[in-house]
């Protein structure tokens, strides 16, 4: 599974960070083949219908991304 946690400035500031901490604490750890990145853009916080925090997973995009959303997101993949 291929993540990709957006850091950028908009993303981090409404909660990427935490995304990032929840993969960390959670995640890394547990087995499953995942492939993180930590973009600095991922050129969806210029978008009107889209809302950080923005992250990837497997070529689809999520916003609005929540701990919880983030970790049902992985449970799905
Ligand atoms: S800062 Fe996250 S999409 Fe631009």
């Amino acid at each position: 599974m291929k993540i990709r946690i957006c850091l950028g400035t908009c993303c981090h500031l409404m909660g990427g960070s935490d995304l990032y901490s929840y993969f960390e604490e959670h995640c890394e750890k547990n087995g499953r083949d995942f492939e993180l990145e930590t973009p600095s853009c991922l050129d969806y916080c210029n978008r009107a219908d889209y809302e950080a925090p923005i992250v990837e997973v497997d070529g689809e995009i999520y916003d609005r991304v929540t701990v919880e959303k983030f970790k049902k997101i992985l449970e799905q993949g």
